[in-house]
């Protein structure tokens, strides 16, 4: 609208010799219809926006801002008080929190730390970014194809994982071990009253040999038994070409109330998680990725709870608070976690009865190293008084040392740390 500045003066000029006149008035018409032209245009922009906007009951990928990203995701960016989140009855009249009352500090605050390890360490971001930006007050969802509910066994069940996950490390129970055919190599703290947890994980893309088997790796905030009631919250990466329909390493978040039975599912695919950024969106992919004896690229994962309200929130990197769980999903985890695992998992569905080629982390055992085995460093754990600190006494699981290892050290820059992973299929994996 500042155009309209030109044309008050214009007008304003009245005394002229009559040359200057004419050319005056002629320069006038011209710039009125250019002046029209735009604002004419401005305003057939602004009404098809604020209509797709309005429109509520015109179909859902319709309604909002979308974005295109360079991996075919598409990512609509949907109003905040209009997320999944909301379809859920206790939520009827739940308040967003639009910020945590209280966020734990750690050890090793990354502006605290120059350089850590050996390594380069370059920011991490996703892909979707090159496309574009979600204005405030919305929040970017990755726009679930026909495709991924296709593939996934049924529409029902979409989202949700098929089964437990975890086999409770101590009592390795035989008949746990290997359970659905998931494989894990992982650290882990239990025994005390855990109030978050964080990590910064190395970021891989693992080769998956069948459509249906996943290897992901995550943090898992756990209470309860594994039996029947299990509470979880899980958050990390994963490459699942059923669920996303390719090979993308994505980031992703999982809850559960009841060991993965009626409860629960994956980024935002059912109510539950409240969302509060617009710069993450939970399932798009992340990058970039590491590279064999090449540049290492690593993201923390921070949940806490909140001390005041209760709820769980999720930060990604050091600067995206991306949203909470709110403390109602859970009965244990209302109160607080009774263990803390870090580390990876892969489905092996054992085609033709040998084991699967599904990579862990970067593929490669824990023997291996900086940038060649994938790693979790600066493992810490949220404690009663709110504060970031290193765990004692951790333990270590693996189903299977020879498909999937897992190797823990300490030092001053990684703290508490472990290398994990595996090729799956090889001459000691039979
Ligand atoms: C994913 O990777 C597997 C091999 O690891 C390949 O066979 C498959 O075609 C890939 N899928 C897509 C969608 O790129």
């Amino acid at each position: 609208m500042e155009s309209f500045g030109g044309f008050h003066s214009l007008r304003r000029r009245k005394t002229r010799p009559l040359v200057v006149t004419f050319c005056a008035l002629w320069s006038f018409a011209l710039v009125s219809v250019a002046a029209l032209l735009l604002l004419l245009r401005a305003r057939a922009g602004a009404r098809s926006r604020s209509s797709k906007f309005r429109s509520t009951e015109a179909s859902q990928q319709t309604r909002h801002q979308s974005i295109e990203s360079p991996d075919g995701d598409v990512i609509d960016c949907v109003h905040i008080s209009e997320q999944p989140a909301f379809d859920h009855p206790f939520m009827k009249d739940h308040k967003i929190q639009t910020r945590p009352n209280y966020h734990p500090e750690g050890l090793y605050d990354e502006n605290k730390v120059s350089t850590a390890g050996e390594g380069r360490r370059n920011k991490v971001t996703q892909l979707w970014h090159l496309s574009g930006k979600c204005p405030e007050n919305t929040i970017p969802i990755r726009r679930t194809k026909k495709d991924d509910v296709l593939r996934a066994s049924s529409v029902r069940k979409y989202g949700r994982k098929k089964h437990r996950t975890i086999p409770q490390p101590k009592s390795a129970d035989p008949d746990l071990v290997n359970q659905g055919g998931h494989q894990h190599a992982i650290a882990y703290v239990n025994g005390g009253k855990y109030y978050g947890a964080k990590a910064t994980i190395n970021v891989w893309e693992p080769k998956i040999q069948r459509p249906n088997e996943f290897s992901l790796s995550q943090l898992w905030i756990l209470g309860g038994s594994f039996g029947e009631d299990l509470n979880s919250i899980e958050a990390g990466w994963q490459v699942s070409p059923e669920l996303y329909g390719d090979n993308n390493t994505r980031l992703f978040s999982y809850w559960t109330s009841d060991a993965y039975q009626a409860t629960g599912c994956y980024n935002l695919l059912c109510s539950g998680f409240i969302q509060i950024n617009n710069e993450i969106a939970m399932g798009a992919s992340i990058s970039p990725v590491s590279a064999y004896r090449n540049a290492q690229y690593d993201v923390s994962i921070l949940v806490w709870k909140d001390p005041n309200e209760g709820h769980w929130w999720m930060q990604f990197g050091d600067d995206y608070v991306l949203g909470y769980w709110p403390s109602f999903l859970f009965s244990y985890l209302g109160d607080s976690a009774s263990m803390v695992e870090w580390g990876g998992e892969v489905v092996n569905t054992e085609p033709s009865g040998e084991h699967t080629s599904t990579q862990m982390g970067s593929g490669h055992f824990p023997e291996e190293g900086f940038g060649k085995a994938s790693y979790f460093r600066n493992l810490q754990i949220v404690d009663g008084s709110n504060n970031l600190r290193a765990p004692k006494a951790i333990g270590t699981f693996t189903e299977r040392s020879g498909c999937y290892d897992v190797q823990t050290g300490s030092n001053a820059d990684w703290g508490h740390y472990f290398y994990y992973g595996g090729p799956g299929r090889n001459p000691k994996c039979a």
